[in-house]
């Protein structure tokens, strides 16, 4: 079982009664605003959602954590990894992401999970390097991606839904330096 605790969250695998907690934070149309194109994701899909999450884990040996308070106990959304493979230009790279709910915002939670699991991905886990592929204009998680220590690379487009993208990355040895 894979899990990480920070100083003020845990970051572990799924249990079912995740699934009305990410489902309210799926639903919320300013958490969604910078996610796909925008739309927020219904209780169904949210319970599929999680199911796919637990697979990648066991099919990977990484994927998405979720992520608690430790104290409460309240899952409060998700940091993790995933393969950027829908992009055709590229060899497939590995994607750190996230998505917390909005009453979480502006504490450090998102960044205080994202450097445990940027850590687990480049240390535990042996990953050369990391993205992050975020749609342009998203403030908030370029401020996470700084605070990483990731810079942006390059622009793409959305292959499906054709908005602009920064590609911002940090490799092993930047990381290490
Ligand atoms: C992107 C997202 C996770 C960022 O969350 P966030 O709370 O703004 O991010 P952080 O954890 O870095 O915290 C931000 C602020 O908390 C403040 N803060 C308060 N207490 C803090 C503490 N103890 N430690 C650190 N920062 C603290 C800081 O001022 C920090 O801002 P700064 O970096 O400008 O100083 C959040 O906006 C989100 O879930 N968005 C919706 C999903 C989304 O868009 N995902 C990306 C698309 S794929």
């Amino acid at each position: 079982m894979t899990e990480i605790h920070t100083p003020r969250l845990l970051l572990r695998r799924w249990h079912g009664d995740d699934v009305p907690f990410m489902a309210d934070i799926n639903a919320d149309p300013r958490v969604m605003r910078w996610v796909g194109d925008g739309s927020v994701i219904d209780a169904d899909t949210t319970a599929e959602d999680v199911e796919r999450w637990e697979e990648e884990w066991d099919e990977e040996g990484f994927g998405l954590f979720a992520v608690e308070l430790l104290g409460s106990g309240e899952l409060i959304g998700f940091t993790g990894l995933s393969w950027t493979e829908f992009f055709p230009e590229d060899l497939p790279d590995v994607a750190i992401g996230w998505r917390l709910g909005s009453q979480f915002w502006g504490q450090g939670y998102a960044s205080e999970a994202a450097h445990a699991t940027l850590e687990f991905a480049l240390q535990d886990r042996g990953l050369d390097r990391v993205v992050a592929v975020l749609r342009t204009g998203d403030k908030a998680s370029e401020n996470v991606a700084r605070k990483l220590g990731m810079v942006p690379e390059r622009e793409t487009t959305h292959p499906v839904h054709d908005f602009p993208l920064t590609v911002h990355a940090i490799d092993l040895s930047e990381y290490q330096a």
